[in-house]
Formats: C-alpha cells, sequence, structure tokens
C-alpha cells in the first residue's frame, strides 16, 4: 500500500543552495518547480479536485521559499491578485492554464497560455489572474521566494485596477 510522501524526503529533494536571508534565484526557483512537477509519485498522492473552490495545498517550507501545490477544475480561476512583494514560478504539472497579466494599471490584459511543462514568473509587482480554461483538470506547482505572505485581490474597472476582497477561490 502506497502512503504519502514524508516531509522530510521532499525537503531533501528540493535543497536550498543559498543562505536562508537571501531568496532564490529565478532560475533556482523554476528548478524546484520543475523537479517537483516531474516527480508524479510525489503530488499524485496529494493531490485533490474540489468542484466547489480551487484546491490548493503547501507542500513544503523553507526559510526563504516555498512551493505549493495547486489543483484547477474547468473554469477555476484566482482572480486578479498580486504577491505583495514576493516573486514566484509556477509550472503546469498536467493539463494547461491560461494567464492574464495587467499592463498599464489594468488599461490592457496580457494573456498568456501556460501549456504542460511549461513555466511562468510571477514577478514581486505583477497583478495577474490565472484560469483552467480548458475542459479537463490541470495541476501546477508554485514556488515563492520569499515564502508567500499576504496576497492581495483586485478587480477591473472603468478606471482600471482597483484592490478588491479576496473571494473565496482567490490565492495564489
Ligand atoms: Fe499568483
Amino acid at each position: 500500500m502506497r502512503s504519502d510522501p514524508d516531509p522530510a524526503d521532499f525537503a531533501v529533494s528540493v535543497p536550498s543552495a543559498r543562505p536562508p536571508s537571501e531568496p532564490l534565484s529565478r532560475s533556482r526557483m523554476k528548478e524546484i518547480a520543475r523537479a517537483v512537477a516531474a516527480n508524479h509519485g510525489l503530488w499524485q498522492p496529494i493531490v485533490r479536485m474540489d468542484p466547489a473552490t480551487r484546491w490548493h495545498q503547501r507542500l513544503h517550507s523553507a526559510a526563504d521559499y516555498d512551493v505549493w501545490l495547486e489543483s484547477w477544475l474547468p473554469g477555476q480561476d484566482t482572480g486578479w491578485h498580486d504577491h505583495a512583494g514576493t516573486s514566484g514560478v509556477l509550472v503546469v504539472a498536467r493539463g494547461e492554464l491560461e494567464e492574464r497579466v495587467s499592463v498599464l494599471n489594468g488599461v490592457l490584459t496580457q494573456v498568456r497560455h501556460i501549456p504542460e511543462g511549461a513555466a511562468r514568473r510571477m514577478g514581486r509587482r505583477g497583478v495577474h489572474n490565472l484560469t483552467n480554461v480548458s475542459l479537463a483538470p490541470a495541476v501546477s506547482v508554485h514556488v515563492y521566494s520569499p515564502p508567500l505572505g499576504a496576497t492581495r485581490g483586485y478587480k477591473i474597472g472603468a478606471m482600471g485596477l482597483m484592490r478588491s476582497p479576496w473571494n473565496a477561490s482567490s490565492q495564489n
């Protein structure tokens, strides 16, 4: 019978090469996200699909970064949000996602398709909205450094981006 991965094993598989006080580089975050996404045996026993709300769980927490596993049923999204000064990299481990990025304070929107296996950077000051627009479930792995703290929600109105309370599906 298969058991869930031991967190200690996970920590060994993605060691941090930098002092805890220094954020990871983008390339290091991508390396970790790709390694976790490729390790199906690690996340498949953990991942859940929740029809009520987008599902996410922190897989690993260190002083200088953390790793999140997220699942997306068709139509589920994050809502517009930023990462409150934290940068990150996501890798789509299964399926595909669409990212909408706010440009010029929400006056314009840039749309990017993120296919399975692809990585996307999330900047410290960026505001984006991730959605599964496909007809199949998706799974993604997110690495943040410094670790993800409070995130902030937005909506786009006639005057562009405006701060907005989080809704139930919003995070990461
Ligand atoms: Fe995000």
